[in-house]
């Protein structure tokens, strides 16, 4: 490892914030009656204190800069802390270093409340030893006392991370290295003409400067279960939005399908020309698509780090082949064994609906395929399977209420979720 204490900037370095910070500062101007500004202006608030950015831009008076700054910071609080999103690729650089061993720390000009609150809400505070903001009163916030601050009084060799000038500026006041990233807000001549140590110009770069010799870590599985009708790709379309703006890598997928050969296995496996099909066939053929869609689609992204988003999985050729069409859930694992090579989920989301339900939304879909068509009572046992096997598996299988709004299945969906990540 390159450094054993790495600070970060928080916006623009960890944190694509500009959307909340522009909105802020544009609500604050507006209300105080100023008009015909370029809204370009308000980049310029991304990162330095922000009274000061408003005397400088606004040509406010001292009292002005106050009022603005309050105003901001009503707007801030309620929306704009949340408008912001974690750049791409953070969480896996923020785990591989801190597999290498170094320390973590945030040194940011945002005042510690807000800074606290997002760093929870967006998942980061876990992989952070400190985090230090400015307080309330922005005009104390220089960046120079909060990256002393910020150092650990036992040294190391330090660096501080961010897109601006005053980061590097920060930097190299506390005497030691910085490394400029170009796809925050500065540019690489501000970041260049600062005189950073290393300029980088994504996420990736800046992992291979510090960690070299730590791959990035593997990625995370996830699957979501029910019984038709549960609503599972409302669902996955959530999470996977959810999940992006954390800085996951995020692959959706479903089964059966996911891949060009196993989308071909899908149409005849659920073709209802196919009707007479024997049981084990159909076993078969789910387990051969999934054959196919793990090698070819799911380890891939796992092995670059990605979340795997799977919409059904082995848990459904358990339940429906397993118990529904009888063959023995045992049995049914074993040939599925065979084909994943042994692969599980670490987290499996089970929107869980009765039976009923599950056959009245059916009855008001338009079409239906060959094992929609069967009868209620291979349903019902599709149904008591899913409880049984999430009963027997608490730890991976989550169960959510899919009778739920949209909207509160959701929450809870990215609840476990976030939980389910946090705990790896
Ligand atoms: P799905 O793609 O969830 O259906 P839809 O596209 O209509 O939402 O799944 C198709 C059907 O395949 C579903 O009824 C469940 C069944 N199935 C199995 O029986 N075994 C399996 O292993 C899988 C993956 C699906």
């Amino acid at each position: 490892m390159l450094y054993d204490v790495v600070l970060f900037d928080l916006d623009g370095t960890l944190t694509e914030s500009a959307p909340g910070i522009m909105g802020a500062a544009k609500t604050a101007v507006e209300q105080m009656g100023y008009a015909g500004f370029d809204l370009r202006v308000f980049e310029g608030f991304i990162g330095p204190p922000l009274h000061g950015s408003f005397r400088a831009h606004f040509g406010m008076s001292d009292a002005q800069a106050d009022e603005a700054v309050r105003r901001y910071r009503a707007y801030y609080a309620e929306r704009g802390m949340f408008e912001n999103a974690v750049y791409q690729g953070i969480p896996n650089l923020l785990r591989r270093l801190r597999t290498g061993g170094a320390r973590l720390f945030v040194a940011t000009a945002k005042p510690q409340l807000f800074t606290d609150r997002i760093m929870e809400r967006f998942g980061l505070a876990r992989f952070f030893d400190g985090v230090v903001g400015a307080t309330i009163d922005e005009r104390t916030g220089d960046k120079v006392s909060i990256i002393r601050e910020a150092l650990p009084a036992d040294g190391g060799r330090a660096v501080m991370i961010g897109d601006r000038k005053y980061d590097i500026h920060g930097g190299q006041a506390n005497g030691i290295d910085t490394i400029g990233v170009c796809y925050g807000y500065g540019s690489r001549a501000e970041l260049t003409e600062a005189g950073a140590t290393h300029i980088v110009d994504t996420v990736a770069e800046l992992g291979d400067l510090l960690a070299p010799e730590y791959q990035p870590s593997p990625g995370f599985f996830v699957t979501v279960e029910g019984l038709d009708g549960s609503g599972k790709t409302t669902q996955i379309d959530r999470l996977a939005a959810h999940l992006e703006q954390l800085g996951y890598h995020t692959l959706r997928t479903r089964e059966p399908g996911g891949s060009p050969i196993a989308e071909k296995i899908r149409q005849v496996v659920l073709s209802p020309e196919n009707l007479g099909m024997h049981a084990w066939t159909e076993a078969l053929l789910y387990a051969a698509a999934r054959a196919e869609h793990v090698r070819a689609i799911v380890r891939p992204a796992l092995a670059q780090g990605q979340v795997v988003l799977c919409d059904r999985y082995v848990d459904s050729s358990a339940v429906y082949q397993g118990v529904g069409r009888e063959l023995g859930l045992e049995k049914v694992l074993e040939v599925n064994a065979l084909g994943t090579g042994g692969l599980a989920p670490d987290l499996t989301l089970y929107l869980r609906l009765d039976a009923a339900e599950s056959l009245a939304r059916r009855e008001r879909a338009s079409s239906l395929d060959r094992i929609e068509m069967e009868e209620g009572a291979f349903h019902q046992r599709v149904c008591d399977a899913y409880d049984q096997l999430a009963a027997s598996n608490p730890q991976r299988i989550r169960t959510i209420d899919a009778s739920l709004p949209v909207g509160e299945i959701a929450v809870a969906a990215c609840a476990e979720m976030d939980a389910a990540l946090a705990r790896r």
